[in-house]
């Protein structure tokens, strides 16, 4: 075709590089919500932002990477990964919202929001290696984005990381003196490969970590309102930008974990006439083994769990599996380790000395609703307490006859009082050993003024109010959070 305008006469070549020029004007002056950028277009990086940018044609998303030919892969059609249901996704964004590109640092000028999904393999150098993560890469990135920002941005961790990185990613950032703002958020990836786009699709959870700032919530809710474009609310779960990080290395342990120990049985069978399949399929229908069993505590009691554990050690021991056999009994000198460390919390909090002061246990039992205190951790605690020299006042509401047969002939001053309004005064501290319900519901404004001062709660079961506790004046330690006191 040809088109004459007077002298000048038009081609299908003109016509064409006209209209591609058109295009991409138009493309450029389209109104996009938000500019999303993510630096480093690998496994996390490439399926996450097609994903983002599949399910919201409102928001301009670019993944750039210093590597060209992975950039050029992406946009081509041999995408650089292998995902079942990726390639469609990209074809059906790519050029539309979704662009790949090795332009860094126009990406940063523009983005609103940058995701952080560069590689960070473990050292292979120095201090930590084989061990440690390599955060070369990423901290390279992170002065990057210093360098080259004009405007505020939220910085979104994307990619594995030990924790406390988004703390030092926070320092680069801001270790100039310009006027930029960055907030920096944990949201860490728990697809697996193979499995991506189902994984980001239909996730199990979205996990975003924060700062507690009004600036880094501010921040938190953007985030949450993307993934909000298809992910349902329940399962977009927020926290503090710490156990974000954890929880992304401690998911990997727990289900590396599970199959360790599968793994560990499965020699065990070998040597007996068991069959794993089948022991599997009947230990993975207790549907415990989800997100039950999760509770931290001052450590497992019951006739059951370590009388068993150690009858799996024996068994391991006698078929000569050594390894297996210390694995297992690992899992015990944890929870003996667990109760020690409860007592040296204790006695570190109290000033190194618990001679003489008066502790009241709320609980006895090995757990709550059953008067039954066979291995129960108070057993161990009262001990260790009463080798230190302290003072016991024991409380429980069914379990009190069978504490006074634990602790017969023990050398020390122990008494034993029901009532735990009654076992709390004059005491020092109060220790929680067991999660009866009946111990959340206490006036414990009444109990904090019958109490030495000054006073202190150990929750070693995380079932009270820990900040309605230090409003009153208690000094608190919970398991597993930082202690509330009231010292400097
Ligand atoms: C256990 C097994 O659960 C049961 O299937 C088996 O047949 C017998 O042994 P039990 O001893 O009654 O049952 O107690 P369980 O409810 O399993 O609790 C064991 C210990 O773990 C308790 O001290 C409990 O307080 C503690 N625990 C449990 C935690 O510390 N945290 C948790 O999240 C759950
Ligand atoms: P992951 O599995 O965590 O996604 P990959 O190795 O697949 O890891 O992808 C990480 C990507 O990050 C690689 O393509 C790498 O080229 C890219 N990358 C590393 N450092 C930078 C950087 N400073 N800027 C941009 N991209 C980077």
């Amino acid at each position: 075709m040809k088109i004459t305008f007077g002298k000048i006469i038009l081609t299908d070549f003109h016509i064409f590089a006209l209209r591609f020029e058109f295009e991409q004007e138009a493309l450029e002056k389209m109104t996009f919500e938000k500019n999303i950028l993510c630096i480093g277009a690998g496994y996390v990086g490439g399926p996450t932002l097609a994903m983002i940018a599949y399910k919201c044609p409102r928001y301009k998303v670019t993944v750039v990477d210093i590597n060209p030919t992975r950039i050029a892969q992406w946009n081509s059609n041999e995408l650089p990964i292998y995902e079942p249901g990726l390639e469609e996704i990209v074809k059906t964004r790519r050029g539309k919202n979704l662009f790949f590109s090795t332009e860094i640092e126009k990406g940063i000028k523009e983005a609103d929001i940058i995701f952080v999904s560069v590689n960070t393999p473990t050292k292979t150098f120095g201090a930590g290696a084989g061990m440690a993560a390599d955060l070369q890469y990423w901290e390279k990135t992170a002065r990057q984005i210093r360098e080259n920002s004009e405007s505020d941005k939220i910085i979104v961790e994307k990619s594995t990381l030990p924790v406390k990185t988004a703390l030092a990613m926070k320092r680069i950032l801001t270790s100039t003196d310009d006027d930029i703002h960055y907030h920096v958020l944990s949201n860490p990836e728990f697809l697996a490969e193979g499995t991506a786009v189902r994984d980001l699709e239909n996730p199990d959870r979205v996990l975003i970590g924060s700062s507690e700032t009004p600036g880094g919530l501010k921040a938190r809710d953007e985030l949450v309102e993307i993934y909000a474009n298809w992910v349902p609310e329940e399962k977009i779960i927020t926290s503090n930008i710490w156990s974000s990080e954890l929880s992304k290395l401690v998911s990997n342990a727990f289900l590396a974990q599970r199959i360790s120990s599968i793994n560990a049985i499965s020699a065990l069978c070998e040597k007996t006439d068991a069959d794993i399949v089948e022991v599997a399929r009947a230990v993975g229908m207790d549907s415990r083994l989800g997100n039950k069993f999760l509770n931290a505590s001052v450590g497992f009691g019951g006739s059951c769990f370590k009388k068993d554990i150690l009858n799996l050690v024996y068994l391991c021991r006698y078929y000569g599996l050594e390894d297996v056999a210390e694995y297992w009994k690992g899992v015990v000198n944890i929870n003996e380790y667990q109760k020690e460390r409860f007592v040296l919390n204790m006695l570190g909090a109290m000033f190194n000395t618990l001679a003489g002061k008066k502790i009241c246990l709320f609980g006895f039992a090995f757990k709550a609703d059953t008067g039954d205190t066979r291995e129960s951790p108070a057993i161990f605690i009262s001990k260790r307490l009463m080798e230190e020299r302290a003072e016991l006042v024991i409380s429980d509401p069914k379990a009190l006859n069978n504490a006074m047969m634990d602790l017969e002939g023990l050398e020390g001053k122990v008494s034993y009082v029901e009532d735990p309004y009654k076992a709390a005064v004059d005491c020092d501290a109060i220790a929680v050993m067991t999660e009866w319900d009946l111990y959340t519901g206490l006036d414990y404004e009444k109990i904090y003024r019958s109490m030495a001062k000054p006073c202190f709660v150990f929750d070693g079961r995380n079932v009270l109010d820990h900040e309605r506790l230090f409003e009153i004046g208690f000094n608190v330690f919970p398991i597993g959070k930082p202690a509330r006191t009231h010292f400097n």
